[in-house]
């Protein structure tokens, strides 16, 4: 047997239906909102690899750095035996886990993008032929539906993707975590901290054009899965810093008046000329911030570390009360093989 599995926890089309209700409820809003998750498809995942090399966008490699210094504590300190990912994506810089982790029996990334899950598992596999990988095609905010595993878990939370969730939905997802994790579990979660505007706005604005186009993907992922119209070209990238909310809000600004049909949805989408149309924010965190979010979760910031420029942050926190999760064998299925 293969040591790569994927499983696809819900049916095939609920991304489709998701995809629509999304459309749905966020474009005949007074401000237009499209959910970040939709950016990667197989293009979208490729176009984030490309971001994650640029000069200007600094996060991967400052958490990289974090991860090469501390894999070794982070091992010792949890000794896991399971490492579940949560929008692990190509696992590129999880490999300094991996080579850390002595007692590791399973790697379980978990992502919405199959392409990626595919890619990543099948170069993990090709690597480390002895490591058992059991991907799953899962959305992360909508409950952690995940088979049984072996304890400790170490679930890792990497690249910032936390900021990617408005401050609502952090609070929900952090409590489904919490929710999973048992006695001896922890969280590992990489977040960007708040800094200079300029830096910011460069790493959402790259010179080379790479966000925009990663921005405007979705635009092409809506045409494709739902018979949209949207010309690419007559909208705008727009990266701003919200000062009040502490995030970088993505935008795709209309250049003229235009009208845009969803045929399967029976929906068409007036665009004023200029009107803007949010698809991402990606929120900066300060250290109290993230603890005071865990807390209210019942989870406590046992770590923290960050790279010598102070740019980025890696938390590893634990449940603080010791009440175990209830049992898993009716959430999804039996334990993995
Ligand atoms: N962790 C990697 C990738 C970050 S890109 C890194 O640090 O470089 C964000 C990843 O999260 C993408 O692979 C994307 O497909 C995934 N993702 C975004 N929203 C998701 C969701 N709601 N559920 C599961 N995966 C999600
Ligand atoms: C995946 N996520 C943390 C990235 C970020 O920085 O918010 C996505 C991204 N958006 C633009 N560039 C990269």
């Amino acid at each position: 047997m293969s040591p790569f599995q994927l499983t696809r926890t819900l049916p095939e089309d609920a991304t489709d239906t998701a995809l629509r209700a999304d459309v749905l409820n966020g474009l005949p809003q007074s401000l237009k909102t499209l959910p970040p998750k939709w950016f990667y498809d197989a293009r979208g995942s490729a176009l984030f690899e490309q971001i994650t090399a640029l000069d200007e966008y600094y996060p991967t490699r400052a958490e990289r750095e974090i991860l090469l210094a501390r894999a070794d504590e982070i091992a010792s300190v949890t000794g896991a035996r399971t490492l579940i990912e949560l929008g692990s994506g190509s696992s590129d810089k999880t490999r300094h886990l991996l080579d850390e982790l002595p007692d590791l029996d399973m790697y379980v990334p978990v992502d919405v993008s199959e392409s990626a899950l595919v890619q990543a598992g099948r170069a993990l596999a090709a690597e480390r032929p002895a490591l058992r990988v059991h991907g799953q095609i899962v959305d992360f905010t909508t409950g952690l539906l995940l088979p049984p595993t072996q304890g400790p878990r170490l679930v890792a939370f990497l690249g910032g993707t936390l900021g990617n969730l408005l401050p609502a939905e952090r609070a929900v997802f952090l409590s489904s975590v919490r929710e999973f994790l048992e006695p001896g579990d922890a969280l590992l979660l990489g977040v960007d901290l708040v800094k200079d505007e300029s830096v910011l706005l460069a790493a959402y604005d790259d010179a080379a054009g790479v966000t925009a186009e990663f921005n405007k993907n979705v635009l092409s992922v809506i045409n494709r899965e739902l018979g949209a119209d949207f010309n690419t070209d007559a909208f705008v990238h727009v990266a701003w810093w919200d000062a009040t909310n502490e995030w970088i809000e993505m935008r795709l600004r209309s250049r003229k008046a235009q009208t845009v049909k969803v045929p399967v949805l029976d929906l068409a989408v007036d665009f004023a000329a200029g009107e803007e149309m949010r698809t991402e924010i990606s929120a900066k965190f300060r250290p109290s911030g993230l603890a005071a979010e865990l807390a209210a979760v019942d989870l406590q910031l046992e770590h923290w570390w960050t790279d010598s420029l102070q740019r980025y942050g890696l938390a590893l926190a634990t449940p603080v009360t010791a009440h175990p999760r209830p049992s898993r064998s009716s959430a999804a299925g039996s334990e993995l093989p």
